[in-house]
């Protein structure tokens, strides 16, 4: 199996009075073809794990090669083979729309010619042609999403990082955004994203790592991660006093895995469910039982089992 990405005990610490942790050690190895998802919540690491493997972030410590190049002693070359769709929008507002795409083509080595080629098909392809001599701002959300998206490709890179492509973007502009993606990794493209929603990672990523406090706390695919909690059912009851008290009995109930206590909510997982909640409710009932929810392990209750808090705080 070919790495598209390899990091080996890469860390980042932000210099200063108070010098910041951000990458803590990581590991972490992108197969060549795939969709891999870097998931974690606000200040988790993300940005500067891919800044480092883009060039733009200097390792403190630990390597990392991308496309079986170090970034550290080739960074040109590493640039000409990734392309980049960062975290806020860097667009150039100066100029159309078509021309931030054939600039960059030209800036990659392309000729006059070819670059505007090159420019005119993107926006055809990606359903941005009617938009060519806009200006960057009278952009929707999406549409600059996507302009990003074709800038970023507009090279031919063998790798396409995005750093919270979403984030921002209504639901049906999401989607769309997830089509285009997909169509890219369907062309051979690898793609590694970095998120806070994990329906997203759930429904594009093969693989996905769950980054907290610079740290990988786990590395796998969506399926087997869901399966790490080993639970048919998470039972969620909102309780006036959640307590030791209340959770102590309802974990003796028979198919209760394990209840967690934790931000005004109790967590029953649970291996089935039939004819147990009543149980639950009754035992739950006098400790003023306010909300009960019901629902499948997701990729959340992944983080909460892992770290005892919410992705999205
Ligand atoms: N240039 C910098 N100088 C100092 N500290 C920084 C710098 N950039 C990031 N940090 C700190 O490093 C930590 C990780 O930040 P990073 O931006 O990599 O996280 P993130 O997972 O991308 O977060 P978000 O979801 O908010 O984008 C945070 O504590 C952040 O405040
Ligand atoms: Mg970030």
């Amino acid at each position: 199996m070919s790495l598209a990405v390899h990091a080996d005990k890469l860390s980042k610490v932000y210099p200063g009075p108070e010098p910041v942790t951000a990458v803590d050690g990581i590991d972490l190895e992108v197969p060549e073809g795939a969709i891999f998802g870097l998931l974690g919540p606000n200040g988790a690491g993300k940005t500067t794990t891919v800044g480092m493997c883009t060039t733009r972030v200097v390792p403190s410590s630990g390597r990392v090669t991308v496309t079986g190049l170090d970034v550290t002693e080739d960074p040109p070359m590493v640039r000409k083979r990734i392309g980049v769709v960062s975290q806020f929008n860097t667009l150039d507002r100066s100029c159309t729309v078509f021309d931030n795409v054939a600039f960059h083509c030209r800036y990659f080595g392309m000729g006059a010619r070819p670059a505007k080629r090159r420019a005119g098909e993107l926006l055809e392809s990606f359903g941005l042609s009617d938009k060519a001599s806009a200006m960057p701002e009278t952009l929707s959300g999406g549409m600059a999403q996507r302009l990003l998206i074709v800038r970023a490709v507009a090279h031919y890179p063998e790798l396409l990082f995005l750093d919270e492509p979403s984030a921002g973007l209504d639901p049906q502009s999401r989607i769309a955004l997830w089509d285009v993606l997909l169509e890219l990794h369907r062309s051979g493209t690898t793609i590694v994203l970095t998120t806070h929603y994990m329906e997203e990672a759930d429904r594009l990523c093969q693989r996905i790592a769950i980054i907290d406090f610079g740290k990988i706390l786990v590395c796998d695919t969506p399926e087997a991660l869901k399966q790490q909690v080993s639970a048919e059912t998470v039972v969620e009851l909102k309780l006036q006093q959640p307590s030791e008290e209340v959770a102590r009995p309802l974990r003796e109930l028979p198919g209760v895995l394990r209840v967690e206590l934790g931000d005004g909510v109790l967590r029953l997982f649970m291996r089935e469910r039939d004819g147990l909640l009543p149980r639950v409710v009754e035992v739950a009932q006098p400790a003023g039982l306010r909300d009960i929810s019901i629902s499948e392990p997701t990729l959340e209750t992944v983080f909460i089992t892992l770290t005892g808090r919410a992705l999205r705080e």
